[in-house]
């Protein structure tokens, strides 16, 4: 799309940021409403990200996303966080605001959420919640369950003091639990999200035997390369309905655009099917 003087911007900071599908993702959306707008890829060392975020304002630049390694201390640098990034501790969307000062969100919670509405039937009084894994993914999972109000969440993770820790910090609902008993964990359960970086491309595999798993349960993995894990296909062999990872991804990145944009922009199959050929190319 051709800029005007007038286009607005936005972007994303990383280090590095040569892998981030945002730009792609944003630029889809801005092409298909015809927005006068450009999304960026910032290349932003951590001992520059302050001086960056801050630069923002001084540019007219609408906002940004922030990705590894920069999400946690952009918690401290905004001057204002909502209660999402507070309990993640995390902020991974920046909007600034009419008097300069900056704005975080974390809106990772939102777009889990959102997708598992969108791509299945669960419901927060179908049962407890199985989360394995204990780092920035499971806190932001974590912390959307809790806010729909799930009874029950198990956290298992391989070092069980992340679990605890992780546990503790949302509440009476969650429970720890060691990695080996993970298995047993899965019974009467009606959700299992895999939030490890287990089964992704080049990682070892996740392997769990899902005999102890309702069939009924949901099963979502947040992995997205590839698109259908080995934990997602032997759900599905079995009858678990499955959630995979890419909807995560594109429903996290609509406040941003809202609000940078001025659009609720839609999660289409359109939108999947281009950033799936983007993630294979
Ligand atoms: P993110 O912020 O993306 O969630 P992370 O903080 O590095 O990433 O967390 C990765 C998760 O995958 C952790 O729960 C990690 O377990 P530990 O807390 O024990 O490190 C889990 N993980 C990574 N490799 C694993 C493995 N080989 N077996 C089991 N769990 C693993």
């Amino acid at each position: 799309m051709m800029l005007t003087g007038q286009a607005k911007l936005a972007g994303v900071m990383g280090w590095p940021i040569s892998h981030s599908r945002s730009p792609m993702l944003h630029a889809y959306w801005l092409n298909e409403y015809g927005i006068d707008a450009a999304y960026l890829p910032f290349s932003v060392d951590p001992a520059s990200l302050e001086v960056a975020l801050r630069a923002l304002p001084a540019l007219g630049i609408a906002g940004t996303n922030l990705t590894v390694p920069h999400k946690e201390a952009a918690l401290e640098i905004c001057d204002h966080v909502d209660e999402a990034a507070r309990h993640i501790g995390a902020v991974n969307t920046v909007v600034v605001q009419s008097d300069g000062s900056l704005f975080g969100s974390n809106t990772d919670a939102f777009g889990f959420i959102e997708n598992l509405k969108a791509e299945s039937s669960w419901q927060a009084n179908n049962g407890p919640a199985v989360i394995l894994g204990a780092g920035g993914a499971a806190r932001a999972v974590v912390s959307a369950l809790v806010a729909e109000g799930v009874a029950e969440i198990r956290i298992a993770n391989r070092t069980f003091e992340r679990a605890r820790a992780l546990a503790d910090a949302f509440g009476s609902a969650c429970q720890p639990l060691n990695w080996s008993d993970t298995s047993e964990s899965f019974r009467q359960s009606a959700l299992l999200v895999n939030t490890t970086t287990l089964g992704m491309t080049g990682q070892p595999r996740l392997n769990l035997p899902l005999d102890t798993l309702p069939i009924t349960a949901v099963v979502n993995d947040i992995v997205y390369a590839p698109l259908e894990t080995d934990l997602l296909k032997v759900a599905a062999m079995r009858g678990n309905p499955v959630v995979d990872g890419l909807g995560m991804l594109l429903h996290q990145a609509r406040p941003g655009f809202a609000a940078w944009f001025g659009r609720e922009p839609d999660v289409t199959s359109g939108l999947r099917k281009h950033i799936l050929a983007g993630l294979i190319a």
